[in-house]
This record gives C-alpha cells, sequence and structure tokens, in this order.
C-alpha cells in the first residue's frame, strides 16, 4: 500500500475486514454521487508552476490554527461513529492526531463522548456541533466539551435535513445495539430506532433543529467563549455573513459530498470563499484530500489547512491507531515532497502562482 487511496481501496476490498466493509457501506455520498466524484476530479484541473533552484534542504510545514502550533496544515474532519470502524473508534483517532501534532475535531455523533476522548492524554482537539431542537441539550453539550478540553467549536450548517443517501436507505441503516452516541447517552438520546429507510435520517428529523440560522450563530456565542468555525460553507455571500456573524473561521465544505449533490467541488469553490473573507478569519477546506499534491493546491488557493474525512476512517478500519497514523504520515511526506519538488520551504511561501487552475483566464498562446 503505497498511497492513501490505495489504503482505502485495500479496506473496501479486503473480505476478511467486514467491519470496514461496513463502513464503507455507510461512507458513501448523496444521491447520485456526482459531487462525491467532483471533489476529487477538480484537483486534477489544477497544475503546477514549480519554481526550482531553491535551497530545500530544510522544510518548515508548521503552521498555527486559532492560536495552536501544529506540525502540519493537515487536520482530522469529524465522522460520526467510528467504532463502527474500529473497537477503538475515536480514541484510536485522538491518539494518532495527538501523535502527529494535529488536531482532530470529535462529532456530536461520535460513540466516545468528549470525556472518553479527553481521557486518551493531552491533544488539540475541536468538537463539531450539529444543533438539537432541544437547546438545553446543546447548552449541556458545549459546556461539558469546554470542560474536558476542547478548543474550538465546528458548527455543522449544511445539515437542516440528512442528504439523501441512498446506500443508507437500502440498507436501512441504524447505530448497532451494541453502541450508542456517547455524547447523548445520559440524555436519552444516544440510540437510533430502525426505519424503514435510513435510521439516522429518521433521527435528524426527529432531533435536529431546521430552523437554524445566522441569529442561531450569535446566540451560540452566548453559552460559550470558545471560537467557532463555520463547517459547510461554499459561497462568497454565506461567507461574508459568517464573519459577520462572529465566526473566527470557516470550514469550506460540502460534508464529503453527502449532502446536497451538485455542489461543486470544495476546491473550486473555495477561492471565491477565500476573496470575500479578505483575510479576516481563516478559510479551511475539507472534501476529497487524498494527497500531499492536494494539501498544497488547497493553501496555494488561500487555505489555511485541509481536514480529511474518509482516510481516517478507512484506515481506522484497516488498522485502528497504527492506521490512522499511517495515513497522516503519508500525506505529511507527500506534501513535503510537494514543497520541495515546488520550491517552498514554508507553508507562507506558497502562492497562487505555484499553480494554475483550467478556470483560470485563458493563457495566450502563440497562433500558428
Ligand atoms: C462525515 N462528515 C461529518 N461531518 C460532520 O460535521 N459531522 C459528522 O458527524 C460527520 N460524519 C461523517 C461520517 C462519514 C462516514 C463521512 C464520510 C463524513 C463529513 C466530514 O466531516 C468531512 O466534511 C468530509 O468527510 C470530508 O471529505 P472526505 O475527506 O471524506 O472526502
Amino acid at each position: 500500500m503505497h498511497n492513501v487511496d490505495e489504503f482505502s481501496e485495500n479496506v473496501n476490498l479486503s473480505p476478511s475486514l467486514s467491519r470496514s466493509r461496513d463502513y464503507s457501506g455507510i461512507a458513501k455520498g448523496a444521491e447520485d454521487q456526482w459531487t462525491l466524484k467532483e471533489n476529487r476530479n477538480a484537483f486534477s484541473r489544477i497544475l503546477f508552476r514549480p519554481r526550482i533552484l531553491v535551497d530545500v534542504s530544510k522544510i518548515d510545514m508548521t503552521t498555527t490554527v486559532l492560536g495552536f502550533k501544529i506540525s502540519m496544515p493537515i487536520m482530522i474532519a469529524p465522522t460520526a461513529m467510528q467504532k463502527m470502524a474500529h473497537p477503538d473508534g475515536e480514541y484510536a483517532t485522538a491518539r494518532a492526531a495527538s501523535a502527529a501534532g494535529t488536531i482532530m475535531i470529535l462529532s456530536s455523533w461520535a460513540t466516545s463522548s468528549v470525556e472518553e476522548v479527553s481521557s486518551t492524554g493531552p491533544g488539540i482537539r475541536f468538537f463539531q456541533l450539529y444543533v438539537y431542537k432541544d437547546r438545553n441539550v446543546v447548552t449541556q453539550l458545549v459546556r461539558r466539551a469546554e470542560r474536558a478540553g476542547f478548543k474550538a467549536i465546528a458548527l455543522t450548517v449544511d445539515t437542516p435535513r440528512l442528504g439523501r443517501r441512498e446506500a443508507d436507505i437500502k440498507n436501512r441503516f441504524t447505530l448497532p445495539p451494541s453502541l450508542t452516541l456517547k455524547n447523548f447517552e445520559g440524555l436519552n438520546l444516544g440510540k437510533m430506532d430502525k426505519t424503514d429507510d435510513s435510521g439516522l435520517a429518521s433521527y435528524v428529523a426527529g432531533q435536529v433543529d431546521r430552523t437554524l440560522n445566522w441569529k442561531d450563530v450569535k446566540w451560540l456565542q452566548t453559552i460559550t467563549s470558545l471560537p467557532i468555525l463555520v463547517k459547510g460553507v461554499l459561497t462568497a455571500e454565506d461567507a461574508r455573513l459568517a464573519v459577520e456573524s462572529g465566526a473566527a473561521g470557516i470550514i469550506v465544505s460540502n460534508h464529503g459530498a453527502r449532502q446536497l449533490d451538485y455542489v461543486p467541488a470544495t476546491i473550486m469553490a473555495l477561492e471565491e470563499v477565500v476573496k470575500a473573507v479578505q483575510g479576516r478569519v481563516p478559510v479551511f477546506l475539507d472534501g476529497g484530500v487524498r494527497r500531499g499534491t492536494d494539501v498544497f493546491k488547497a493553501l496555494a488557493l488561500g487555505a489555511s489547512g485541509i481536514f480529511i474525512g474518509r482516510p481516517v476512517v478507512f484506515s481506522l478500519a484497516a488498522e485502528g491507531e497504527a492506521g490512522v497514523r499511517k495515513v497522516l504520515q503519508m500525506l505529511r511526506d507527500e506534501f513535503e515532497l510537494t514543497m520541495a519538488l515546488s520550491g517552498c520551504r514554508s507553508l507562507k511561501e506558497i502562492t497562487r502562482n505555484h499553480i494554475v487552475a483550467d478556470w483560470d483566464q485563458p493563457r495566450v498562446v502563440p497562433r500558428l
């Protein structure tokens, strides 16, 4: 296994890994999965303009996110129910992130609680929030995350209803009886009923607040002093509103193509958001990042860092904590090599001029 994609493929194909096969089934995209493919394809429409003869004997990949120093601009996106991928679930991911010196975002729908994850040891962790209709539940959960040492809230804003994930509908997806949404266990909201279609879609319809709007981003700031990242922005208009609403950062995300199908690849939406934000807050990206070159392209288009989702759950399924460590190391090595081969010694040396996208102004070609 030589790269992150091969790693994922091995997981999907290996008959002995039934656990992971279950997980690959629930890691699909919405409807036609057009956006799922596009999240990957769009990266191939960006080419490099490498600079040569730069002394690249020393490469510095470190960066700072919301004031926290990390070893590289590669972080872990929130993915739900990680114990379905591996018995160690979120514990393994938390330990691997910490060992790699990077940030993990824990999902609201984790199969381990904020307290349990924090008990794995030191590490910089953010908490991903789904806002429930019952705001007491939200307030309690945010306070618990704060007390457990989480450093920021990533507010997911693209899920007033669950996207149409046809694999989940067909499989009548529900959480196995041995697992619960641990953060909600004590609130009697930790279980998911089996239904005729997707149990998760029914759970969302019952619990998640569809009225969520920009005023709630301000409300959230009244119940916590933690910085808020708005996760799920795809347009300049919403990027401006996010900044005006007090967001400390923006994650350009289409939820790994699991919500509205036929939205653009995140790497294509990124620059519009970056321009609208005008440096007032950092902009991050997730969606389809599988190569060090992808990380570089996102940074060249103005991202301060990227998050990976599926590579983490698939590698977790295959090899637990060791697998997640391996995936982080692979991406790190590839990114470092990309920096060296394009003549960049630090993240701030990565510029828009190091890439050309096929949606850029057509370059003048000589007439024959
Ligand atoms: C997700 N994602 C997600 N997002 C979120 O805000 N809360 C969640 O609980 C989950 N759960 C989840 C489960 C699974 C199986 C997947 C694949 C994705 C979306 C995730 O945070 C991220 O946006 C994407 O996964 C990024 O795209 P890639 O890296 O998977 O292509």
